[in-house]
């Protein structure tokens, strides 16, 4: 290994042992951090028409909206049950936890089937997303019992954008 890359690697791991756990990891090995999710409207800039189009067609875009209607006669217990599909990311890391902590990712987003996005919006690289979304990232919320109808092929196509 070059020189400069031995001080450079001897660096991080004294930075790795001098830090909080998490934060230098990252930084020591870039290549293996795990991206965050970031919220839909971090994707406007760069793809405007996904987004108007999400925004204004799909009723996903406004999912924990329709959650909030019914808050009222929920169990606090029943209320979180419907977060997991209601939302983006709820019990995943960096994913929704509450709309007073995390009211970006309230609602179901782009990253609901893209995954989360940090790295890509940052990179702009197509590598750093996924772009090929099959039906089994539909059934984590769209389960057998919820929607019976569902009907896949058309609707993996039509549904979002
Ligand atoms: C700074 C600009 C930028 C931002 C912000 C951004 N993207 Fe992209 N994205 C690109 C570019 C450039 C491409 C490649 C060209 C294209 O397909 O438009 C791309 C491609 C994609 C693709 C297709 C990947 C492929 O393999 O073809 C998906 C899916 C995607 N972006 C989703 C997102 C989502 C979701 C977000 C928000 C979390 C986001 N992008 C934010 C620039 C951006
Ligand atoms: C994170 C959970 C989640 C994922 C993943 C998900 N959905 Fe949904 N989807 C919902 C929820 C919740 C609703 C109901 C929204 C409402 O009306 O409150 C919904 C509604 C819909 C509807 C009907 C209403 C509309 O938006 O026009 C379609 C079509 C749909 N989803 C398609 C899909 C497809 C196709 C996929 C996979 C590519 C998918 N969904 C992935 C949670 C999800
Ligand atoms: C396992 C995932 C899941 C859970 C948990 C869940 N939902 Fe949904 N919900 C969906 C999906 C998927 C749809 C869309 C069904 C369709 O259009 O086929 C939906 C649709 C809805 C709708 C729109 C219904 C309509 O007729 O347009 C409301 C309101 C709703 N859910 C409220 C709730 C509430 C309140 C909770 C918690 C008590 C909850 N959901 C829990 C997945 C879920
Ligand atoms: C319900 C799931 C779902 C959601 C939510 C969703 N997408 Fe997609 N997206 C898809 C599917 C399915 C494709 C087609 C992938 C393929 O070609 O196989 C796609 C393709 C794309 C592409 C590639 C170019 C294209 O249009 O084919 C981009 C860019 C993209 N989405 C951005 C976004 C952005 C930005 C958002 C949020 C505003 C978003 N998506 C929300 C399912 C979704």
């Amino acid at each position: 290994m070059p020189r400069t890359g031995f001080i450079i690697l001897a660096a991080c791991v004294v930075l790795a042992a001098a830090s909080p756990r998490g934060e230098t990891q990252q930084a020591a090995n870039p290549q293996k951090a795990q991206p965050t999710y970031v919220g839909s409207q971090a994707c406007q800039s760069c793809h405007p028409q996904e987004y108007a189009r999400f925004k204004k067609y799909s009723k996903m875009s406004r999912a924990y909206t329709h959650v909030l209607v019914m808050k009222k006669g929920l169990t606090e217990n029943e209320y979180q049950g419907c977060l997991k599909c209601h939302t983006t990311g709820f019990g995943k890391p960096g994913g929704f936890v509450s709309q007073k902590k995390t009211p970006r990712l309230a609602q179901v987003g782009c990253e609901a089937c893209h995954g989360p996005g940090s790295i890509h919006v940052a990179s702009s690289d197509p590598k750093d997303i996924r772009k090929v979304v099959s039906v089994k990232n539909c059934q984590v919320c769209h389960t057998n019992g919820r929607a019976g109808a569902f009907r896949y092929s058309p609707m993996l196509y039509g549904g979002a954008h």
